[in-house]
């Protein structure tokens, strides 16, 4: 697997790394490496500077393909909405006022759906923090804290509360959003006065057929209207895969959890194997909280019924050279007898291996600010050739873990939904367009896409296309 920067990566990575102070957007479209990227200048950092860093994004998914935790959990505000900002100042004091006070960089991914009001929020928080006892950093935004962030505002908007009821709530599945109550995080004020620095990038990695990338960048910028090329385009689509490997079914992409969950019941049910595997998830917390966030930022599930014949994904990167990384499609082919009866798939890449548990961790942010130590590790994923130690002067304490669970980095894959698709690269992709509710949904789901001929659309509704 190429690892290399790209050139116009390398520009950008280069750019950054030499401006030490500016806080900086980089965007581009779905594909075009952002995440990528991202994850180079983080190791960059933690791997060749002092800076004390944190990694996050906004949603625990994302935040899992890049090793961090969500921006809610690195304030110490949980996803609570306050009644003034006074309230969630006083818990991220409690809560992370070290944090706030020792970092030097905080990264976010997925910035789209991180709204105004947040942002704001912790601007608020930030100045003061980090100002309490220097009016320096009291002046400026977020106390001086330097933001690296990316994302891309044509895909998925921030879910506001309101929005979230509604989800839930409605029977049908179908949300009406006309009454958006959200600003994007662009729009603020604060936005143009901390972020001085944008670049787009606008090589794209994941797909490479010139045709797919113009459609894709049409549906991004067409908003509601759909011209007629566009709709050709859709419904040559809308017609059988060919050529799937041996025993892959293409991963369904559906606009809700229930849609989804109703397909990988009905999928496993329809398998003629009758003997079923029961995986439950082993869990160790602090208290229900941090096991909430934790269950929150990651994709395992608390009861794993596999059979022979499912069609799973790796929800977690086992290895990347191999091409074991999250996202990665398979089949169960058998259950290892030798090895816990923990199944043996077979991946899309042409890989077979048992599968056993992993541990997800939930550290708390207790941290080591070390002068001498320059490697740091400080976010939920693998510990990785840290060494934490405490010397005398108690210049940094352990690592401490307020959650874990242990689980198969497996998930039943015949469906998933657009949301959490959003970050990933798919290899085979049937998708139902027809109940799409929320911006940019149609565009996230194509462009997980790596090939026209790799997409089939099931189902599609010209009126739901939605984006500006
Ligand atoms: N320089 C690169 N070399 C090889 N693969 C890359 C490079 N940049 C991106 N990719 C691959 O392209 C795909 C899309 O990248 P990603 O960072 O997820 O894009 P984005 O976050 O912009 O949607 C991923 O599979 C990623 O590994
Ligand atoms: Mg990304």
């Amino acid at each position: 697997m190429n690892n290399e920067l790209h050139e116009e990566q390398k520009k950008f990575f280069s750019l950054i790394i030499n401006d030490n102070n500016q806080s900086v957007f980089f965007t581009g479209c779905a594909g075009t490496g952002k995440t990528f990227l991202l994850k180079k200048l983080i190791e960059h950092y933690q791997t060749y500077t002092n800076k004390c860093v944190y990694v996050t994004a906004s949603t625990g998914i994302a935040a899992s393909h890049i090793g961090g935790t969500t921006i809610y959990s690195f304030a110490g505000i949980g996803q609570g909405k306050f009644p003034n900002p006074w309230i969630a100042l006083a818990l991220a004091k409690r809560k992370r006022s070290r944090q706030w006070k020792e970092g030097d960089i905080l990264f976010i991914d997925e910035i789209s759906m991180v709204d105004a009001d947040l942002f704001e929020l912790l601007d608020f928080i930030g100045r003061r923090i980090r100002g309490e006892d220097n009016y320096e950093l009291y002046k400026k935004p977020f106390g001086g804290l330097r933001l690296i962030i990316t994302g891309d505002f044509y895909q998925l908007p921030p879910i506001s509360t309101k929005k979230q009821k509604e989800i839930t709530d409605n029977k049908n599945n179908i949300i009406n959003n006309n009454n958006e109550c959200f600003r994007y995080c662009f729009e603020s004020n604060l936005w143009k006065e901390h972020i001085t620095i944008q670049y787009e990038l606008r090589y794209i990695h994941r797909q490479k057929d010139e045709k797919f990338i113009r459609l894709l960048n049409k549906i991004r910028k067409l908003g509601s209207y759909i011209d007629e090329e566009t709709e050709e385009q859709i419904e040559s689509m809308m017609r059988p895969l060919e050529n799937l490997p041996e025993e892959i079914v293409p991963t369904k992409l559906y606009c809700t959890n229930i849609d989804v969950e109703r397909e990988n019941t009905k999928q496993l049910k329809k398998l003629k194997d009758k003997e079923i595997k029961i995986y439950e998830m082993g869990e160790e917390f602090e208290n229900e909280d941090y096991r909430k966030q934790l269950k929150d930022s990651c994709l395992a599930e608390q009861i794993l019924r596999l059979k022979k014949g499912a069609q799973v994904m790796l929800i977690r990167n086992l290895d990347v050279e191999k091409g074991l990384v999250n996202g990665r499609i398979g089949i169960v082919k058998d259950f290892d007898s030798e090895n816990d009866f923990y199944p043996i798939v077979h991946f899309s890449n042409g890989i077979t291996m048992t599968i056993e548990p992993i541990t997800w961790n939930l550290f708390d942010y207790e941290l080591l600010i070390s002068k001498k130590q320059t490697k740091k590790r400080y976010q939920n994923g693998e510990y990785k050739n840290t060494n934490i130690k405490n010397n005398d002067n108690n210049d940094y304490t352990e690592l401490e873990i307020k959650a874990s669970c242990t689980q198969l980095p497996l998930k039943l894959a015949w469906a998933i939904t657009i949301h959490k698709s959003q970050g990933m690269t798919i290899d085979y992709l049937q998708i139902r367009l027809d109940n799409a509710f929320e911006k940019g949904q149609v565009y996230v789901a194509l462009s997980r896409g790596i090939s026209m001929n790799q997409i089939q659309i099931l189902t599609f509704d010209r009126q739901k296309i939605k984006n500006d």
